[in-house]
């Protein structure tokens, strides 16, 4: 088997369905397990992978297995992976918050790398963020890089910068989607239905991430590029500016980020 994935949830499905249907390997090619067998039954149906008996019989089958469960299950399926005797292999782990080197303790001589992915992977719209471990190649980064693409954006960073791409890449989608509400909540309250005005402030969104994307625009520049003087922007904008928004996001980014290295047990520097 080329991939295994061990926890077959939303994650596990955004990576298996980004990897086959981007062509990088076939459903024959892939294997996962779960601890919840209805659900890797129904992920096996759905996308034609192989379903495993155990943890331990996918990471042996595997040339790369994720580690896709969550940051509270992860230190019993280490442990079953130790157990299992899988040596030297590459494990690619996208739970929060779990360091690089509690894998490679656990997993001798495992070459390890640590993702941060997010939601909009599940639309192949995700920014996933890896680090290496110290046993990992330059080809093992290769691979990452090969197979978070499938699902998106993918930049590598070093492990200490992980607990701000939590708080930003990671966690962002949430507080947009805050903002986002926020906004559609106002424009309902003057006059729009909240099916129209989903559709005006999802849009809106798209198409403001893409300008910024494709242009290059600072966001202090489009501001000031939609914002007449005296105008509907500008009237808006000096509520957001009495109402410290920006201070507030500042603060939520800080927020998310110490929790994140709390998480991770490093604490706060
Ligand atoms: N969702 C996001 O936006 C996001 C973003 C970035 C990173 N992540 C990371 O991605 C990981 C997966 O998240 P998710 O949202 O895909 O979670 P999820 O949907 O809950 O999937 C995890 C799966 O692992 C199973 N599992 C639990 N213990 C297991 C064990 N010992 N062996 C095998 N399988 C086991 C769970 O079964 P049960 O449901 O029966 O427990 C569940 O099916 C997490 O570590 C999370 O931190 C998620």
């Amino acid at each position: 088997m080329k991939l295994g994935v061990i926890g077959c949830g939303k994650m596990a499905e955004a990576i298996i369905r980004g990897v086959i249907e981007s062509g990088l390997h076939r459903s024959g090619e892939i294997c996962g397990s779960d601890i919840n067998r209805r659900k890797l039954g129904r992920l096996a149906k759905k996308t034609g992978i192989l379903a495993c008996s155990s943890n331990a019989e996918v990471i042996l089958k595997s040339g790369v297995t994720v580690l896709a469960v969550k940051p509270q299950d992860i230190s019993k399926v280490v442990s079953e992976l130790r157990a299992a005797k899988a040596r030297s292999r590459l494990v690619i782990s996208i739970a929060a918050g779990v360091r690089i080197c509690t894998i490679q303790q656990a997993i001798r001589n495992a070459r390890v790398i640590r993702v941060m992915p997010n939601m909009p992977c599940l639309v192949g719209g995700g920014m996933s963020v890896f680090a290496a471990g110290s046993r990992a190649t330059t080809a093992d980064c290769r691979v990452a890089q090969r197979l978070f693409n499938c699902l998106g954006d993918v930049l590598q960073l070093s492990e200490k910068q992980l607990d701000a791409v939590t708080a930003l890449s990671g966690s962002g989608p949430a507080f947009l989607a805050y903002c986002l509400d926020s906004m559609i909540d106002g424009a309902v309250r003057e006059g729009l239905s909240r099916r129209i005005a989903l559709k005006l402030a999802t849009q809106t969104m798209f198409g403001t991430g893409k300008l910024l994307r494709e242009l290059g625009t600072d966001p202090a520049d489009l501001i000031a590029a939609v914002a007449s003087a005296k105008g509907t922007t500008a009237a808006g904008l000096t509520v957001l500016e009495s109402s410290c928004l920006r201070q507030a996001l500042v603060r939520t980014i800080r927020a998310a980020a110490k929790r994140s290295r709390n998480l991770s047990g490093v604490g706060n520097p």
